[in-house]
C-alpha cells in the first residue's frame, strides 16, 4: 500500500493540496451547473485541464493557479456511470444540502448557495491582483456558457493580509503530511497521507475507498473537497465580548485590554496568532513564528483548561493531545478528524468601533471555509457534529464552539481562571451559514480521462474486465 507520493505524483495531484497560493491572494471561485449535453461538458473539461494548476509547483511561473473541483453530480454529467459514482462515500453523495441535520444547519431552503445540492462545477483562479482575476473569470465563464452551463456570479475573496474578520490571523496551524515538502518545524507528528489524499495508507492502515472508471482509479492522488460560504456577524462578536468587558472593568483601559483577552479565549489563540497555551496573558507575536506557533500540546501544558479554555474554537477543532488518555491515545484518535483548510476571506472588513459598539453595517462579508480530506464524513463532518455544534463537547455543558458552534443566543462559555472561572452567558450566534458544497477535487490524470470522448472510453473498456472487483474491493475498505 502507497504511503507517500512519489515525486512524479506532485505533477498529478492538484495544486491546492500543497499550497493555498497565498502568493495569489485574489481568488475566485466559479460555481456551475453543467448541462445534459456530456460530450460539451467533456470538451470543456479537455480544454481546462491543461490550465490547472499541479502540485509541482516549481514549475508555475507568474502566471494565475488554477484549480477545479466536479460534485458527484457533476461527475454524472460528465458521463461516470452510476456503478462508478457507488463507490464514493455517502455524504459527498447526498450533498451538503441534505447534511443539515448532522451538521446543525438551518433550514438550506434559505441559502445564496447550493441549496439543491445543484453545484456541479467550481472552478478556482487565484491572481496576483484583481485585474487578472477579472480577465480570468471572464474567460471561464465563457467557456462555461459555450459548453451550455448555468454560470452563477462568481464568489470574489477579499484578502485580509493573512487575517480573517474577527481580526486574527488564519491558516496558523495544519496538519502535516508524510511525504509532502513544505512541512513546518515545530509543528505536530505529521498524519498519514490517505487522511487527506485517496490512494495512500490512511490512519486505519486501509486505503480509502475509490472510484474506479473502467480500472482507471478515479480517486488516487484526489482529495474531496468541502466549501461553506461563512457570513461573520463581526458587530456581534466585538459587540458582546466588548459589552462583556465594560460589565467587568470599570476602567476603560483595562476593559479595553480585556475585551481583546476575552476574543482570544474565545478562539484559542491571540490576533497574532500566538497559542493561548504558549502566551496565556498577552498577546505575544514572537509565539506566531511558524516554528512555535504549533510546538505545544494541552496535556501537559494546560489539563483543564485555565490558559487556553476547552471551549476555545481551536482547542475543539484539533483536540492534540487533550482529547482524553495518554498523549499517544489521543494523538491517534485526532488524527483520523484532521483537515487542510484552504479557506478565504470575502468582502469589505468592518470598522473597529463599529465593530465594538456592536453595530451592524449590513455588508456581507465573511469566509470562504474550504477543507480538503480524504473523507468528508471523519474530516468536516465530524470536527463541526461532535467537536464544534456539541454543547457536550469533553464534559462541558450547554457550550457549543463560540465560533462555529450555530448557537441560538442561549450558549456559555466557560473560561477557566484562578480563584475562580468566568462564565460567559448567552453568547450570540456569530456565524451563519450562506451555503455550500460538498465537491470531489480529481487528480490531473482523472481529470483527463474524465475528459475522454465517448468514443475513447469505450475502447478502454474491452481491456479493463475487473471493474467491478475494484469497486467491491473499495467498498469493502470503505472504513466510515
Ligand atoms: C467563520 C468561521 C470561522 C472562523 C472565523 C475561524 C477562525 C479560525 C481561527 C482564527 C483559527 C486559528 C488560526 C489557525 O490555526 O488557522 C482557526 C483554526 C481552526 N479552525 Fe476555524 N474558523 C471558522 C470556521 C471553521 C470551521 C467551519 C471549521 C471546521 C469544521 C474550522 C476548523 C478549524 C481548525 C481545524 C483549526 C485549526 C486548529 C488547530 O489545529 O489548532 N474552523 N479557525
Amino acid at each position: 500500500m502507497k504511503q507517500r507520493p512519489e515525486p512524479a505524483d506532485l505533477d498529478d495531484i492538484q495544486g491546492l493540496v500543497y499550497s493555498g497560493w497565498g502568493e495569489h491572494p485574489y481568488a475566485a471561485y466559479i460555481f456551475a451547473t453543467l448541462g445534459d449535453d456530456v460530450a460539451r461538458s467533456r470538451a470543456w473539461l479537455a480544454a481546462l485541464r491543461p490550465q490547472v494548476s499541479s502540485s509541482a509547483l516549481g514549475k508555475y511561473g507568474d502566471g494565475d493557479r488554477l484549480n477545479i473541483a466536479l460534485s458527484p453530480g457533476g461527475l454524472a454529467k460528465l458521463g461516470v456511470a452510476q456503478e462508478v459514482l457507488d463507490a464514493i462515500p455517502q455524504e459527498a453523495k447526498n450533498g451538503m444540502a441534505s447534511r443539515a441535520r448532522i451538521l446543525a444547519d438551518d433550514e438550506p431552503a434559505t441559502w445564496e448557495l447550493g441549496r439543491d445540492n445543484e453545484l456541479d462545477v467550481l472552478v478556482m483562479v487565484f491572481a496576483r491582483d484583481p485585474e487578472r482575476r477579472a480577465v480570468a473569470v471572464i474567460e471561464q465563464r465563457e467557456a462555461l456558457v459555450a459548453a451550455g452551463a448555468t454560470v452563477r456570479d462568481a464568489e470574489l475573496s477579499f484578502p485580509l493580509g493573512g487575517k480573517e474578520h474577527f481580526g486574527f490571523s488564519d491558516g496558523v496551524s495544519q496538519p502535516t503530511i508524510e511525504g509532502l515538502p513544505k512541512q513546518r518545524a515545530g509543528a505536530e507528528p505529521p498524519i498519514p497521507t490517505g487522511e487527506i489524499l485517496l490512494g495512500y495508507e490512511n490512519a486505519y492502515g486501509k486505503l480509502p475507498a475509490s472510484p474506479h472508471w473502467d480500472g482507471f482509479d478515479l480517486g488516487a492522488n484526489g482529495s474531496y473537497l468541502v466549501f461553506r460560504k461563512l457570513h461573520q456577524h463581526v458587530d456581534r462578536f466585538w459587540g458582546y465580548v466588548a459589552a462583556q468587558a465594560r460589565a467587568l472593568e470599570s476602567d476603560p483601559a483595562a476593559a479595553a485590554e480585556l475585551t481583546e483577552k476575552l476574543a482570544a479565549k474565545l478562539l484559542g489563540r491571540w490576533k497574532s496568532g500566538a497559542p493561548l497555551v504558549l502566551s496565556p496573558d498577552r498577546d505575544d507575536p514572537t509565539y506566531a513564528t511558524p516554528e512555535r506557533a504549533n510546538a505545544f500540546g494541552y496535556l501537559e501544558e494546560d489539563p483543564y483548561g485555565m490558559r487556553c479554555p476547552i471551549s476555545s474554537h481551536v482547542r475543539r477543532a484539533n483536540p492534540r493531545d487533550g482529547r482524553g488518555g495518554s498523549a499517544e491515545e489521543s494523538l491517534d484518535v485526532v488524527r483520523r478528524h484532521r483537515i487542510l483548510r484552504r479557506g478565504r476571506s470575502y468582502g469589505l472588513p468592518m470598522a473597529d468601533a463599529e465593530a465594538l459598539a456592536g453595530r451592524d453595517d449590513g455588508r456581507s462579508r465573511g469566509l470562504y471555509f474550504i477543507s480538503l480530506q480524504a473523507s468528508i464524513a471523519r474530516g468536516f463532518e465530524f470536527i463541526q457534529q461532535t467537536w464544534l455544534s456539541n454543547p457536550g463537547f469533553m464534559g462541558l455543558f450547554a457550550e457549543p464552539d463560540p465560533i462555529m458552534g450555530n448557537g441560538d443566543g442561549t450558549a456559555e462559555v466557560s473560561i477557566p481562571a484562578s480563584p475562580v472561572r468566568l462564565r460567559l452567558a448567552n453568547v450570540p450566534s456569530v456565524v451563519t451559514v450562506m451555503g455550500g458544497g460538498y465537491f470531489f477535487l480529481p487528480s490531473l490524470a482523472a481529470l483527463e480521462r474524465l475528459s475522454l470522448t465517448a468514443a475513447a472510453s469505450r475502447s478502454d473498456v474491452a481491456g479493463n474486465p475487473s471493474r467491478q472487483e475494484q469497486v467491491a474491493q473499495n467498498r469493502e475498505l470503505g472504513d466510515m
